[in-house]
């Protein structure tokens, strides 16, 4: 439309135009940023290996290492093994320290960022997230000694919360809705890829006698944190957060560009208005005067309404720790001092490589899954597999698989135990892995998405660091643990039970809708009705949008391109 001027948001009456058609350009714009994943997934798989190493160990205890202390003995040797279990080895509160704090940055930054992405914007917050993200990794590589690590550790933890909420909120908002189940699904994959290149970055680097051991491992972090921010530079702001702004004519831009469409296609207008008018009525509602008032907004409403925001607020934080309390991270923290304890096993470690490889491998098929099948059955059905899974383990090592004194390993029964944790993993690889991260983009309205998001984050993060810490206590072999050994499935076991139960009652189905037609469901029906509710009407319509006479000034619309290239 050349010459200026002003084009009129009017909206739709009609539900089927409120998203416009998408171009591959556009599918491949939301699948970049879902490469954020494997900072999640990276930073929480290197630390365990590191903690193991000969050279860290040293570094940190100043002990001579075992085969030169004793030359002539068998490394299985008790003496050996009790030097390890007593001198050699970092102190366990060192270990839950260098481990935990990274839990509280990214508990920190998670919160934290669902402010700043108000502020200045998502794109720039998970740009902001690389870069204090790289301050501390510099501090990590850098250090020799516990202090400098630790506060590396914080640091990077904050950025890494920043990455990890507002990528999920980067993504559900300027993905169309008929797969951004699929590509959150995406975001999930790469955490899992994130985890397995640890492990193998790790298992690469264990036997150097040099700061290559760990400084390699923490370095390649770099690579991710700079791939991310450069492409992220790229890509458009999100048009959601343009119209939250009341910068409409940015908004009209970013459209154009996350769906691929000339700007003066009536589609973008079209979806342009809905969103305008879906935060015009949520507004209507809940208007927001303040910035203590925008954080008292997460929580206003009546708890037993499926709509309120106290009700969103209250599912996206149960979700994520319900999401922890699967046990899952038992499995990836825990998981070769585990296979250890269950005897004749020759190679744990092998088996933990074995984890997170049925890890990444089960992923993909979530991407079709979420989208035919839908996130509420999906977790529901997800959750009483893992109960089922997890008792048989259970059931196992109660029984055949016993190891003690009267009762040696059982080859067999352990063989049994291993295949039913894979397809446990397997499970939540394709349900509560991806589906909680996806539910938490989709339910929170406009107005207070980026805050929801970021809690609900910061809610994993909590979960994520009480398992870590707590994990040793149950089953460690040691005087303070509890020394469950198997028994710990039962507990993973029924706290999916929990999880069934609050995924029938509480989760909707949030399938093939805009962000805009969740937030009218959760209006009109109530979770167990969702799968069944369909757009009647639109935002724009409602809200009687062609009678405000909203435009869009055409020149800005047409030349700014926000300082991005794609
Ligand atoms: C969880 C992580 C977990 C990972 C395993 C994620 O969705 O939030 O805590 O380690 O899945 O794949």
């Amino acid at each position: 439309m050349p010459g200026g001027g002003a084009v009129p948001i009017t909206g739709t009456t009609d539900v089927s135009r409120v998203e416009a058609p998408v171009t591959v350009r556009a599918y491949l714009i939301v699948a970049f940023a879902a490469f954020g994943g494997i900072f999640f997934g990276y930073d929480t798989g290197w630390m365990g290996g590191v903690l193991n190493m000969d050279f860290f160990i040293k570094q940190y205890t100043d002990a001579e290492y075992p085969d030169v202390k004793f030359p002539n003995l068998d490394p299985l040797d008790p003496v050996v093994v009790d030097y390890r279990n007593t001198i050699f080895s970092v102190p366990s509160w060192q270990q839950s320290l260098v481990t935990s704090i990274l839990s509280a940055g990214t508990f920190f930054g998670a919160i934290i960022a669902g402010d700043t992405a108000d502020f200045i914007g998502r794109r720039l917050t998970i740009i902001l997230g690389c870069l204090i993200f790289i301050v501390g990794g510099i501090l990590e590589t850098a250090s020799t000694g516990l202090n400098v690590m630790v506060a590396g550790r914080l640091i990077a933890g904050l950025g890494v919360g920043f990455i990890s909420s507002i990528v999920i909120l980067y993504m559900s908002e300027i993905a169309p809705k008929k797969v951004r189940g699929a590509v959150v699904a995406g975001y999930q994959f790469c955490i899992t890829i994130g985890i397995l290149l640890a492990n193998c970055v790790v298992y690469a680097t264990q036997n150097r006698r040099d700061t290559g051991s760990y400084r390699i491992p923490v370095a390649v972090q770099f690579l991710w944190a700079i791939i991310l921010a450069v492409g992220l530079a790229l890509l458009p702001e999100s048009p959601r957060y343009w119209v939250k702004k009341g910068k409409l004519d940015k908004a009209a831009a970013a459209l154009g560009r996350v769906r691929g469409q000339p700007l003066d296609s009536e589609y973008i207008q079209d979806e342009l208005a809905e969103i305008i008018a879906n935060h015009e009525y949520e507004m209507s509602v809940l208007p927001q005067t303040s910035y203590l008032g925008s954080w008292m907004a997460c929580f206003k409403g009546k708890i037993t309404k499926p709509s309120s925001n106290a009700r969103r607020t209250t599912l996206g934080i149960c979700m994520q720790a319900m999401q922890q309390l699967t046990g899952i991270n038992f499995i990836f923290y825990f998981g070769p001092v585990f296979f250890q304890q269950l005897g004749s096993i020759s190679n744990p470690f092998l088996i933990g490589l074995v984890t997170t490889l049925v890890n990444v491998l089960s992923t993909p098929a979530s991407f079709v899954m979420v989208e035919k099948i839908g996130r509420r059955p999906l977790l529901v059905f997800g959750a009483a597999g893992m109960v089922i899974m997890q008792f048989i383990v259970g059931a196992i090592g109660a029984t055949a698989g016993k190891n003690t004194a009267d009762h040696p390993a059982n080859p067999n029964a352990t063989r049994a135990m291993i295949a039913f944790i894979c397809l446990n993993i397997s499970v939540f690889a394709t349900t509560w892995g991806p589906c909680a991260w996806i539910v938490i983009g989709e339910i929170f309205p406009l107005t207070i998405r980026s805050r929801g998001v970021g809690l609900s984050t910061a809610s994993n993060w909590f979960w994520n660091c009480i398992i870590g810490i707590i994990t040793p206590y149950l089953v460690a072999d040691r005087a303070d643990s509890a020394r469950m050994g198997s028994n710990v499935f039962f507990l993973w076991g029924s706290l999916c039970c929990v999880s069934f139960l609050f995924a029938f009652f509480f989760v909707p189905e949030t399938k093939g809708l805009t962000l805009e037609q969740v937030d009218q469901m959760l209006e009109e029906t109530t979770p167990r009705k969702s799968r069944a509710w369909k757009p009647h009407s639109t935002f724009a319509s409602e809200m009687h949008l062609a009678e405000k006479n909203i435009s869009v000034p055409v020149e800005t619309v047409e030349t700014k391109r926000e300082g991005s290239a794609v």
